[in-house]
This record gives structure tokens, C-alpha cells and sequence, in this order.
């Protein structure tokens, strides 16, 4: 079925979290996290996905900023950082993070080619208005669905069912593009077409489902979607 419909993950695929901590390494005052960004934005995108697990098992739903911030807390613990300034221009970053390279030309390749394209995230609406502005990507997206519509985050299938509602597409025209391995795992177990965007050379998640293409970057996205 040829795909007509692009939907992409936010954080880790359109919008890079370790930009966060990377970016706040480099800023004066913040020496605390020269010799430590890298363990403490691991640390904080690990806790961050499992309290969004955790949540959506035990029905507790917070918004992803509390979750973000949750996460946070417990990595600036772990590595020993208290400076409530730390925390605070970590959270600031988050919410205006850098796009990968890449992606402004890649959605305007789709859009040039008639593909709607979306987002579906995690992320509060709120949130995802700050790291979508920031990137100054609006105009290239049809559509913005947060978690925040069903009130649970992914991997639950009411997550994915809120693409065919905005888009009013069957699930096999929608290429289903993430950076989480699980999280693409679980849209092709949905019916998606998938890619996971594998920039760390990681192994694939054991899961019932694998990604039906696999990609160091999304750059080969438009080409994919054409030859679909
Ligand atoms: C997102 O939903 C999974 O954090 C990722 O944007």
C-alpha cells in the first residue's frame, strides 16, 4: 500500500536529547557538568522513558514536562550535581531543544512530495510548541498529536490510534518513523510501515515486532517514502 502519511517520534528522533546537557557543558557556570553531561543525559532520557513506562502500567499519568523533570532530578542525584541553576538551564534547554541537522530539509522534501507529515509524542502539547517553534519547523508538519489527548504514554495503542483520527488514513499508508527501537517495535506490531532511526549503532529490541527499515539518520526518509 503506497505510504502518504509520514508520522514522527519527537525527543530522540526529530529533537536531540542529549542536546540538553551537551549544550549546558559548554556554558560558563555550569563546570558541574563538564566531566559529567554524558552521564547525566543517559541517565535523564533513561529514567525519563521508564517513569513513562511505569506510569502507563500503573495508570498514574502525569504530563511528560513532570515526567522530564522527575527524570531530571534523579540524574543531577546520581552524578552529585544539588545547584538548583543546573537544573533549572537543563530544563530551559529541554524545552527549546535543537532538531538533528537534517530534519528541516527532510520534511520539506515530504511535504514537496504531497506526504502528510505529523508528530506523536510523549510530549505535552505545550512542550511540543516550544521544541517545534525553536526548530521553526510548524509549517512542515500537518499535525502535532500529544499524549496528552488519551492521557497515557506510548507504547499504548490509544497513543498510535490518534494517527488515524487526525489523519483519517489507514494504518498500512503510514511510515512510522522513531529513534526509540521499542517504540517502533510497537507501531509495527500496530500496522505501521516503520523506521528506526538507529544513530547509535545499537542492537535491535528483542520484541514481538522489528522495524521494517532501519536508517543511521532520517536523510533517507523522502527516498524511502517515494519507493513505498
Ligand atoms: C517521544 O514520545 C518517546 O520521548 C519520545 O517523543
Amino acid at each position: 500500500m503506497a505510504i502518504d502519511t509520514c508520522i514522527f517520534d519527537a525527543y530522540g528522533t526529530l529533537f536531540d536529547v542529549t542536546a540538553a546537557a551537551r549544550e549546558a557543558a559548554s556554558e560558563d557556570g555550569f563546570e558541574a557538568l563538564t566531566d559529567t553531561w554524558q552521564t547525566v543525559a543517559r541517565d535523564w532520557r533513561d529514567k525519563q522513558l521508564q517513569y513513562t513506562w511505569l506510569r502507563a502500567v500503573t495508570g498514574e499519568h502525569v504530563d511528560f514536562w513532570k515526567v522530564t523533570g522527575d527524570g531530571l532530578d534523579w540524574a543531577l542525584e546520581a552524578s552529585a550535581i544539588a545547584d538548583p541553576k543546573v537544573r533549572d538551564r537543563l530544563m530551559q534547554l529541554y524545552w527549546e531543544l535543537s532538531a538533528y541537522p537534517e530534519v528541516p530539509a527532510m520534511l520539506g522534501a515530504l511535504k514537496d512530495a504531497g506526504v502528510a507529515t505529523g508528530i506523536l509524542s510523549n510530549g505535552s502539547p505545550e512542550m511540543l510548541q516550544g521544541a517545534v517553534s525553536s526548530a521553526g519547523v510548524g509549517r512542515l508538519l500537518d499535525h502535532v498529536l500529544s499524549v496528552e489527548s488519551v492521557g497515557i504514554f506510548k507504547p499504548s495503542s490509544k497513543v498510535y490510534d490518534m494517527v488515524g483520527r487526525a489523519f483519517g488514513c489507514e494504518a498500512g499508508r503510514v511510515l512510522f518513523v522513531s529513534s526509540n527501537g521499542w517504540d517502533a517495535s510497537a507501531a509495527k506490531g500496530y500496522g505501521f510501515c516503520t523506521v528506526w532511526v538507529n544513530r547509535m549503532g545499537l542492537p535491535v529490541d528483542r520484541l514481538d515486532h522489528r522495524p521494517d527499515h532501519v536508517m543511521p539518520d532520517l536523510s533517507g526518509i523522502p527516498a524511502l517514502a517515494a519507493d513505498l
